[in-house]
């Protein structure tokens, strides 16, 4: 009786002094108005942002390479041949944000990178994502994952998206907080022919 009374005091009091939090808006700007993948920012910091991502399916294809351009073009024109009908019914999806990219770093100098290109599958697709007709192309179910952000603007080039991840890894390092080292995600989010306000990241997964 007592806590419940304590508890119910409490809440009154929050309820009159908290600040009215700022609505919330989503899809955030540099989505573009496209399907984005749902967040939570857990902490903001002048290197990095910390989001929790909600599991979610993507459609992805894996190239292995040493170019980051040429093996994102060529997961790109195949994942966009799958939004334009190169599935199982033949539907059209819309587009979506991010271009995700997986850069898998292989061990020592002269080995082939694996880059992941990905798709987020939009809301209405979550549950059962039209199958590619591609076999190189497949449904990924990411879970849940903490993620650290950096983000830079303009067009990203291939040394642009290492010399950030470098410095995010820097960052983090500095910081003392436990993250996967093996591999990072670039989050790309314009089209080639938006010329200005275009939003780039970098990404590191929280380790346990
Ligand atoms: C790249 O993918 C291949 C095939 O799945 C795998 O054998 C290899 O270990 C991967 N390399 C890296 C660096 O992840
Ligand atoms: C390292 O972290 C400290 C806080 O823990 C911060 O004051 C400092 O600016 C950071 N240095 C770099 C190079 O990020």
């Amino acid at each position: 009786m007592m806590i419940t009374l304590l508890v119910l005091t409490t809440l009154a009091s929050l309820a009159v002094t908290s600040p009215v939090l700022p609505t919330q808006t989503w899809p955030p700007a540099f989505c573009n108005k496209l399907e984005c993948p749902k967040y939570t920012t857990v902490k903001t910091t002048k290197d990095y942002e910390e989001r929790q991502y909600d599991p979610a399916k993507w459609t992805s294809t894996t190239i292995s390479g040493m170019s980051y351009d040429e093996a994102s073009r060529t997961g790109f024109e195949r994942l966009f041949n799958y939004i334009s009908g190169s599935n199982k019914g033949q539907v059209k999806i819309p587009m979506t944000a991010p271009v995700l990219v997986k850069v898998e770093p292989g061990q020592g100098p002269f080995c082939k990178t694996n880059f992941t290109v990905s798709f987020f599958v939009p809301f209405a697709d979550q549950t059962s994502p039209p199958e590619p007709s591609d076999p190189n192309v497949f449904t990924n179910p990411l879970t849940g994952m903490t993620a650290y952000v950096r983000y830079f603007k303009g067009f990203a080039s291939d040394t642009d998206w290492t010399s950030n991840a470098e410095a995010l890894s820097k960052s983090l390092d500095n910081a003392t907080v436990s993250y996967n080292k093996d591999f990072y995600y670039t989050a790309g989010y314009n089209s080639p022919f938006q010329p200005t306000n275009r939003h780039n990241e970098v990404w590191y997964l929280k380790s346990d």
